[in-house]
């Protein structure tokens, strides 16, 4: 059991039930000032008010009101002062691609030189460049090339991800890819959420018709491996046809999609991802009111990438209008190696602030409960709720959480509790 007292604010407590939040709940979250949170099994157990601890000496802490267990032996209870620090529910990211081999910082170079992203991908550039590298690469290698990743995010505050397939294109490499996110899931205390992403891009000597068909192929084996089925519905890579195709194949197999669409154009992506139940449509860079219209009444979390828009200089998502429209969004990194080369999810909270004019709270509900919504996992994590995970920042001593995205590169996180176990 660990107790940690003194929180200056405790933010994000939301009351159990709560999957998601939408339109005007997205600026809302519980918080409680001179706070006390109990941790116990993993889970949070309690919290309240410091005024409220019968006894406030550590030696003579007896009774935490509220928990399961109201007498605490002193021998088996840790006990952390805040100092005053903040304390709110570990990042989730529920897009990410950090499998991947090797760097593709030759196309940062390119880009520098004025390419976009569909010209640097059209010289076999990009997804490709990714797949061929991965292709070399061996099943050890490529865990331990991904797991360097997972470490910074871990330590930067990200408590649960989701991780896609998708620079394997072609079965083997695409099962390798799988077989490595469950290693990776087996081997952190993060939450991993799968996603089988074998429509990302043709498949180096396939044509588009005999690709799209391989992907419904792989689709069983896939499914014994991953969570999720993704396509990349957008102009230039796969149809609104092909996508249709592919989420029946993934819904045979059981599997529920979560799809890139409208990143590159306004592809259809949303409608075909809503008309399948997606968990989530992601990107959303390029969308009109349809696309709000067709999200409307969805169980479908809207979710957008602002590290992507930020590299790639392209739009940012209208988070705010599809707020104002009673949709809830989430926040996620998209980190991958060619149009978001970071997973650092407090960054992706500062981008939803500053650019896309979140408030802190819209923003934090956006990476927290709502991200961890989009990767189904907002039950057991994503807020301060007691029986979810103890899955915590606790900030150094002033932080509050309008400043965490405010001075944006300032080192906030003194400790990350992860299943209720700290970070080393
Ligand atoms: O989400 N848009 C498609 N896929 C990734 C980029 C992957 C890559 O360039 O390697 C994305 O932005
Ligand atoms: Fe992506």
């Amino acid at each position: 059991m660990i107790l940690i007292k003194n929180i200056g604010e405790l933010v994000g407590i939301v009351p159990a039930g709560v999957l998601r939040k939408q339109g005007a709940e997205m600026a809302e979250t519980g918080v409680l000032k001179d706070a006390w949170l109990v941790i116990e099994d993993g889970k949070i157990a309690g919290f309240g008010k410091m005024a409220d601890l019968v006894g406030h000496d550590d030696n003579d802490l007896s009774v935490i009101p509220g928990t399961n267990s109201s007498v605490i032996p002193g021998s088996d209870r840790e006990s952390i002062d805040a100092e005053g620090g903040l304390v709110m529910p570990a990042f989730c990211d529920s897009h990410t691609h950090i499998v991947y081999a090797g760097s593709r910082d030759g196309e940062f170079l390119d880009k520098i030189n004025g390419l976009s992203y569909e010209e640097i991908a059209a010289r076999g550039g990009g997804i490709l460049n990714s797949s061929d590298l991965l292709h070399e690469t061996s099943e050890d290698e490529l865990y331990e090339q991904s797991m360097v990743r997972v470490r910074e995010m871990m330590a930067k505050g990200t408590g649960a991800l989701e991780i896609k397939s998708g620079y394997g294109l072609n079965p083997e490499d695409e099962l390798k890819m799988l077989r490595v996110i469950r290693r990776i899931r087996e081997s952190v205390p993060a939450l991993v959420r799968i996603t089988f992403l074998g429509a990302h891009a043709i498949g180096r000597g396939y044509t588009h018709e005999g690709y799209v068909q391989a992907v419904v192929d792989m689709m069983p084996k896939a499914a014994e491996l991953a969570d999720f089925v993704d396509v990349f519905c957008d102009e230039g890579f796969f149809t609104v046809e092909d996508t249709d195709r592919i989420l029946t194949a993934g819904a045979a197999c059981g599997l529920r999609p979560k799809i890139h669409a409208n990143e590159l154009a306004v592809s259809g992506g949303v409608q075909v991802g809503v008309k399948h139940g997606a968990l989530s449509v992601d990107h959303l860079e390029r969308t009109g009111d349809a696309e709000i219209e067709a999200l409307r009444g969805s169980a479908t979390m809207p979710t957008m990438l602002p590290g992507s828009s930020f590299f790639l200089g392209i739009p940012f998502g209208r988070a705010k209008e599809f707020i104002g429209a009673g949709l809830g969004v989430a926040l996620a990194s998209d980190y991958n190696p060619g149009s978001s080369p970071s997973g650092d999810m407090r960054f992706v909270m500062a981008l939803g602030c500053i650019r896309m004019r979140l408030t802190p709270v819209q923003a934090m509900n956006a990476v927290t409960l709502n991200s961890a919504y989009a990767m189904g996992l907002s039950d057991i994590t994503g807020s301060i709720t007691v029986g979810k995970r103890a899955d915590l920042l606790l900030t150094h001593p002033g932080w509050t959480l309008t400043k965490i995205p405010y001075l944006h590169q300032t080192p906030f996180l003194r400790t990350v509790f992860l299943g209720g176990r700290a970070l080393e």
